[in-house]
């Protein structure tokens, strides 16, 4: 028994170090120290042995079993090793290799004259203000003069979500909902999503953008609304740029008027730009009806105001020669990336 326990020994040691990896090794731990292993099949013999040699045997078997562990430790250790060199080989980064070109973003079109807007108001010292998309039929229209039945629905051809729940076709519920919360002097412009159940198309978008102006504050006058686009006009395209008010109607100021600029393209001799006019219309405009103050909670016989609506994509596409609405919303990186 001891010369098998001692072959069993030389074996073993032989067949670990001709191992190759560590499965190898895990079959050898097997086929000699597991449970049907071959060591438990010298062991059984133990029975036939005199009491004396028994203990000795005992003794033999266990140091065969801990140099036989001690062996497929060693070996273990090692191939961990070298397979950790593999790993960490490859690994390895070329850092010689030439990187890949990464492209710059792009404002997007409106974003660029939207910033533009919001700097040139910032320095005259108002507030930006945003409020809902989706708005109660009372701030979009009954606030503002615009009662149900009224002819003016009709040229705001809306998307209702419920009877009085409805998405915003102007930004001016902004002003009786800034009012609602503020108490003048008021200046604030506030930018935004409107909705129309317009068809698409060149000149025609379902969504589009507003921006809305308030000035609300003893003694504001009608000078002062004039002075304040002249200022936006020449920030926008120049200080030769001149404004024209145009008499107009909107129910919710009084008077109202709609706003031109001389075209920045031909100076005002008309050019295809402005269809030969030499004017360009940009906005609505005028003073907030008395009744509409009263609806915001402030009293007209102390305060007046003056407001206005900006339609951002007119601005865009006149400004960077767009023909196609609808090219600002597609998000065509070709298109986007020439601004
Ligand atoms: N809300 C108006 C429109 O959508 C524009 C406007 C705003 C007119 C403020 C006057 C004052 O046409």
């Amino acid at each position: 028994m001891k010369a098998q326990l001692e072959a069993m020994r030389k074996t073993a040691e032989e067949k670990i170090a001709a191992s190759k990896n560590r499965d190898d090794l895990e079959s050898l731990r097997i086929a000699y120290l597991g449970k049907k292993g071959e060591l438990t099949a010298i062991l059984k013999q133990m029975g036939s042995l005199s009491a004396d040699e028994r203990p000795k045997m005992g003794q033999l078997a266990n140091e065969v079993r801990s140099a036989i562990e001690k062996k497929i430790t060693e070996f273990a250790e090692k191939y961990k090793e070298a397979e950790k060199r593999e790993r960490l080989a490859l690994e390895t980064i070329d850092v010689t290799m030439p990187g890949k070109d990464m492209t710059e973003g792009h404002k997007h079109p409106l974003s660029i004259v939207l910033d533009e807007v919001k700097d040139i108001f910032i320095g005259m010292g108002f507030q930006i203000a945003t409020g809902p998309e989706v708005e109660l039929d009372y701030y979009n229209f009954e606030a503002l003069n615009i009662p149900k039945g009224h002819p003016a629905r009709d040229t705001q051809d809306t998307f209702y979500i419920t009877e009085n729940v409805l998405l915003r076709t102007q930004t001016s519920p902004m002003q009786i909902r800034y009012m609602e919360q503020h108490k003048p002097p008021i200046r604030i412009l506030a930018p935004g999503r409107v909705f129309r159940s317009d068809a698409a198309d060149a000149t025609h978008s379902p969504l589009f953008h507003q921006i809305e102006g308030l000035v609300v504050d003893k003694g504001i006058t009608m000078g002062d609304l004039k002075a304040c686009l002249e200022t936006l006009a020449k920030g926008l395209f120049g200080e030769s740029t001149r404004i024209r008010l145009r008499p107009h109607h909107f129910p919710f100021t009084e008077p109202s008027c709609e706003v031109d600029v001389s075209c920045f393209r031909c100076g005002g001799t008309g050019c295809s730009m402005c269809k030969g006019e030499g004017w360009i219309e940009i906005l609505g405009a005028g003073m907030v009806h008395p009744q509409v103050l009263r609806n915001g909670g402030i009293d007209p016989e102390v305060y007046s105001g003056f407001a206005f609506g900006v339609g951002l994509e007119r601005i865009v596409l006149s400004r960077f020669r767009i023909d196609d609405i609808r090219l600002l919303y597609e998000n065509d990186v070709r298109f986007l990336s020439q601004f």
